[in-house]
Formats: structure tokens, sequence, C-alpha cells
């Protein structure tokens, strides 16, 4: 089979590692990629947005399989354009990525199925907004309803906050169109986890659980990123509870989609949190979450592009996902200035060293090579370490023993991963 994976993430290069390590594959194509997937896969350089580009590539090069990575062109409805010129690709339509694409179609979707999530009401008009927002018992979490890159949801301690907040969102435009409709909805507390599961429409396969850490400095602090940090599976969730939250995040979700002609093909993920009243929906992506994938991955024994590929034919037979038993941690190395601005260009050592030790990943992000040939520094998240070990305590100790030989300047990573899930559940 031939497959091309859209996207330059850390996430595009462990999808790119699992599926190379497929009986079924042939040749391996990736669209733009990065310095890391271009050792595995044939990278080309169409922008993952590009999807008239990436479609006449696919048809070229006569692709059997096409993987999306990030979310954009899903939303942007890559997988209908794909599917009308007969090319399979894995993903959701347009509408389906809706989950992910709009948060108030979003919500008014786990209303209808009945799926737990917080108390909200959706605006377009600023002043109904504002009048809302004075009148609410804080804090309030107000989230601009379109994509932010992870950037548009913000906690709010007092009404004062509330209504700068909307005025940002939806009067001086900060997340573009994205905010010019918005949600405003109750604060919940517990843990946060993340639940993804691959599905054809009807039949669900959950992954392996998740946490990752959005925060950009130690013990949850600083603003938000794309994600810091994660490990596999979480002790918050034992692995005998997840078909059960599965039942109640995503499920009804899959099932309800399908029965309104909307169905669901590719991985949904649910972002959870873990209240005392149970598992709450705080946000659907319609994609692989980064860096979880980072950290699940490395776990799963079976053959994810058989699985990807049953998915596209609409038809999933694989009745389960075999596991590693063991525990991964991945950490993400930024770069100085991330979340916010950084320089590009810098010259990465030690990437080979930790590469060779077994059970030990390096996985790119932005990573890009220079005219010497060295990896340079190309993005905000540059790379995600990982490691298997027997148990969390194990993974951690393996990342963080060796974490520090790999070197860039400004590069910075937190050192809490996972700290959290080895204090509370030893
Ligand atoms: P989202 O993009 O909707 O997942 O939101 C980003 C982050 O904001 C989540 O990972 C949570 O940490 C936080 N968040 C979102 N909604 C809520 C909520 N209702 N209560 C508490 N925290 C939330
Ligand atoms: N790690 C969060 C996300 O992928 O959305």
């Amino acid at each position: 089979m031939k497959v091309l994976v859209i996207g330059s993430g850390g996430r595009e290069h462990v999808l790119a590692w699992k599926i190379a390590q497929s009986p079924l594959l042939t040749k391996l194509y990736a669209a733009p990629g990065n310095a890391g997937i271009e050792q595995l896969a044939e990278c080309h350089p169409y922008s993952a947005d590009d999807i008239q580009g990436l479609c006449e590539f696919a048809k070229n090069e006569k692709i059997d399989l096409t993987i999306v990575g990030p979310e954009s062109p899903l939303v942007a409805g890559i997988v209908d354009l794909f599917q009308k010129e007969g090319l399979k690709i894995f993903g959701p339509t347009q509408a389906a990525a809706r989950l992910e694409g709009s948060k108030a179609f979003a919500k008014d979707q786990m209303v209808r199925f009945g799926v737990p999530t917080a108390h909200y009401e959706s605006f377009s008009n600023v002043n109904e907004a504002k009048q809302y927002a004075i009148e609410a018992e804080m804090p309030v979490v107000i989230k601009a309803d379109g994509l932010a890159s992870g950037k548009g949801v913000v906690i709010c301690e007092s009404s004062h906050e509330a209504v700068k907040t909307i005025t940002q969102m939806m009067s001086e435009g900060v997340f573009g169109d994205s905010g010019r409709k918005i949600i405003i909805e109750k604060m919940l507390e517990g843990e946060e986890i993340s639940i993804l599961a691959l599905t054809d429409g009807e039949k669900i396969l959950p992954l392996a659980s998740s946490q990752d850490h959005k925060r950009v400095y130690d013990y949850d602090r600083g603003p938000n990123t794309g994600g810091m940090g994660a490990y596999s599976p979480c002790p918050q969730i034992p692995d005998e509870k997840i078909a059960e939250a599965v039942d109640l995040t995503i499920r009804p979700i899959v099932k309800g989609m399908a029965k309104e002609g909307s169905r669901y093909r590719g991985i949904l993920y649910a972002g959870l949190m873990m209240t005392k009243e149970g598992p709450f929906v705080l946000e659907y992506n319609c994609r692989f979450g980064d860096p979880e994938t980072q950290a699940v991955l490395p776990r799963l024994k079976s053959d994810l592009l058989a699985v990807m590929a049953e998915i596209a034919n609409g038809n999933l037979k694989t009745e389960r996902l075999e596991w590693d038993d063991r525990a991964c941690l991945a950490v993400v190395m930024a770069s100085g200035g991330y979340p916010g601005f950084y320089h590009k260009g810098f010259v990465i050592d030690g990437i080979e060293v930790l590469e060779k030790k077994s059970d030990f990943f390096v996985f790119h992000a932005g990573t890009a090579r220079n005219a010497e040939g060295k990896f340079v520094t190309a993005g905000g998240r540059v790379l995600a370490v990982a490691a298997l070990g027997d148990n969390l305590r194990a993974a951690h100790d393996r990342v963080y023993r060796d974490l520090s030989r790999i070197r860039f300047e400004g590069g910075f990573f937190r050192r809490d991963i996972g700290r959290r899930a080895l204090e509370v559940y030893r």
C-alpha cells in the first residue's frame, strides 16, 4: 500500500513511525513532513492546508491511503474532496469534523445525544454575552466557537475578566472569525484525561488512555500550549473503566451522528474532566492528540495501518487492539519563548545518541536540516522524547535521566510530566 501522511508535527512523526512498521506498506510519503519524518518517508512540500494540491498529488502518485494529522484540512473538507475523486482517506468528513470545528455545534450534539458536559450558553451577540457574564456565577469558561490552535479558551474568575474576554473575542477579533461566536460554560473540577477511539461510524475501538500537560511551566503554571508532555496509561482511569467512559462520551455521539446521516469515520478524541459525578466532555477533536499520540502509539502492538485502511473503507473489522503493558511517557522540548515568540535555526545536538537506546524515541516536531545537514529548530515545539518503562515511574525516570543530553540554544522542557500521577496514584 502506498500511504501519504499529511502534517508536520510530532503526532505525524509517530504516525509515520508506526505505519512504517506495517507489512502492508510499500511506500510512505509525507506532506510537508519534518526532518524526522524525512528519515521514514519521501516528503513533498505541500502545506497541510493545500487540499487541492494534496488531492492532485495523491491522484498522480496513485496513493492507496491518505492519513490526515491536523484538524484544519479536515475542517476544510479534505476528506470530502478526496472521496469525490475516488481516493481513500482516513478522517471525518467536513460535516463530521464540525465536532472540533465548532464548539457550539459540538455542545449542541452532546446535549441532544445525552453526553455529560458542562452547562453552557452560546452567543453571537456581544451585548447578550456580556449581560449573561455579568449575571453568571463565577468562574466561567469562555470559548471561541471556531478553531484557535488550542488558545481560544479562557477561564474567567470575575465578571470584569469575563467582559474583557468577550470584548477581545467578539469585538476585537483576537481569534479572527473563530471568536465572533462564543460559548460560555460552567467551570468543572477534576483530573483531565484524553480518551481517543478509532471508529468507522458504527464500531468503536478505544485507544489506551493518556494525559496531556497543556500549561507551559511546571506545576501547571503559565499560558496554555499545544501540549508539553503526556503519558499512557492514566492511573486516573483503570483500563476496565475505559469502555464505560466510551459508552458515556463517545458512543452516543457516533451513533447519533450516523443516525442523522453524518457518519463519523476516523479517530475521535474526547477531552474529559473526571468529575465527582463521572466523566464530562470538555471538547472533541477530530484527529489524534499531540503529544498524546507520542505516548500512546509506542504501546500499540496491533497494525495501525490495517485498522486505518478498514476504517477508510467504511468497514472496521478488527475486534480489538493489542497493547504493550508497559507505560510510556513523552516530554516535549520547546524553543525558548514558546508559546509566544521564539527564534528558529538553532542546531540540535544529541538526537542520534538517544535514538539508539532501546525503547527510547525521539519524535521530531519543529525540526529541519541546515545546509550542513545538521538538525536545527524550526518550530515552537521541537521534539518529544519518549520512553517505555515497566511502569509510569520507570518510564518517567528513563526519559528524565537522558533528556538533557539533547541540547539546543534556548531549549526548555517541563520537569514534572507525569509527576502528579506518580504522587497521587502510587
Ligand atoms: P478545550 O479546548 O475546550 O479542551 O479547553 C482547553 C482547556 O481549558 C482544557 O484542556 C481545560 O483545561 C480547560 N477547560 C475547558 N473547558 C473547561 C471547563 N468547563 N471547566 C474547566 N476547565 C475547562
Ligand atoms: N494535546 C491536545 C490536543 O492535541 O488537542
